[in-house]
């Protein structure tokens, strides 16, 4: 083994990642399949849960799909039982949380609808998936938990209304998961985007002088790719990080902190 095996392959581990089949998600199940990890991927619609799956297989890397809805504790349930199905069984020592939705009604037309759907997907369904595999993790001494939270766990943006609350609460869940596991090697840490173009900001990348503005906002002076999380997300995922716990990790460019 190099050196940089040592620290940093994943080869031999199982790895889930909800909201794999597109943006960030699909970034991060990519450079953890490069990385060596077996892995499953969780999001609702199949045809471009089977166009990841058939991209990480082309790569040379072991990887499967479920199809499921993160939105209810039955789906979250299920999908769980799925992902340990598409692993032959085995349960996973990496659990990736990116699925994500971001409805953006202004604060006054918020309705119970659109807080229930954003705290279900945003922050319940990694709570359950949490309980479902962290404890397992401790008990065989490793396991590696990343959420994918937001700057808007941190300050107001762009209409931040329940999306916002998720994303803190989410960045609270690694704290109270990390606090819980860290003792039996399960590091739980989360990725703190700042703007990044995916599909889930297509409405407003398509605002050219709103995207400009952004960018000059961070100190690299461009927004975010999907690709940019690939390196953190090897990192938290790995031995390399075994002392890193209940943080979280800003890859924004510099957007935090300008
Ligand atoms: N893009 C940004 O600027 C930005 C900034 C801050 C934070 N983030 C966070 O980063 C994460 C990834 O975002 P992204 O930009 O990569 O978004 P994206 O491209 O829209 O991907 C979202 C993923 O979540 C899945 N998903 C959504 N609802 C689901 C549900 N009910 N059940 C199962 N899967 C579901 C989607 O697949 P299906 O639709 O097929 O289910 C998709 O795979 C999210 O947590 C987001 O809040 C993004």
């Amino acid at each position: 083994m190099t050196y940089l095996d040592e620290l940093f392959s994943l080869s031999g581990l199982n790895a889930v990642v909800t909201g794999g089949s597109s943006g960030i998600g699909r970034a991060i199940a990519r450079a953890l399949a490069r990385a060596g990890a077996s892995v499953v991927i969780v999001a609702r619609r199949e045809a471009e849960l089977k166009d990841t799956v058939d991209e990480l297989t082309g790569l040379g890397a072991s990887a499967a799909w479920v199809s499921g809805d993160l939105a209810t504790r039955p789906g979250v349930r299920q999908a769980a039982e799925d992902a340990v199905r598409a692993l032959g069984g085995a349960e996973p020592d990496i659990l990736v949380n990116s699925a994500g939705i971001n409805l953006r009604p202004p604060l006054s037309e918020l309705t119970d609808e659109v807080w229930d759907r954003t705290m279900a997907v945003n922050l319940e369904a990694p709570f359950l998936l949490g309980q479902r595999f962290g404890p397992g993790m401790a008990e065989r001494g490793f396991g590696r938990i990343i959420h994918v939270t937001s700057q808007q766990a941190h300050r107001a943006f762009v209409q931040s209304g329940a999306y916002g609350v998720a994303k803190g609460g989410l960045e609270s869940l690694a704290r109270s998961q990390a606090e819980a596991w860290s003792p039996y090697g399960v590091t739980v840490n989360t990725l703190v985007p700042g703007f990044v173009l995916t599909p889930l900001n297509e409405r407003l990348s398509s605002d050219t002088a709103k995207v400009a503005e952004l960018a000059a906002r961070t100190m690299i002076g461009r927004n975010g790719l999907a690709e940019d999380f690939e390196g953190a997300a090897v990192f938290l995922a790995s031995r390399a990080s075994a002392y890193v716990t209940g943080q979280a990790v800003f890859v924004d460019g510099g957007l935090s902190v300008h």
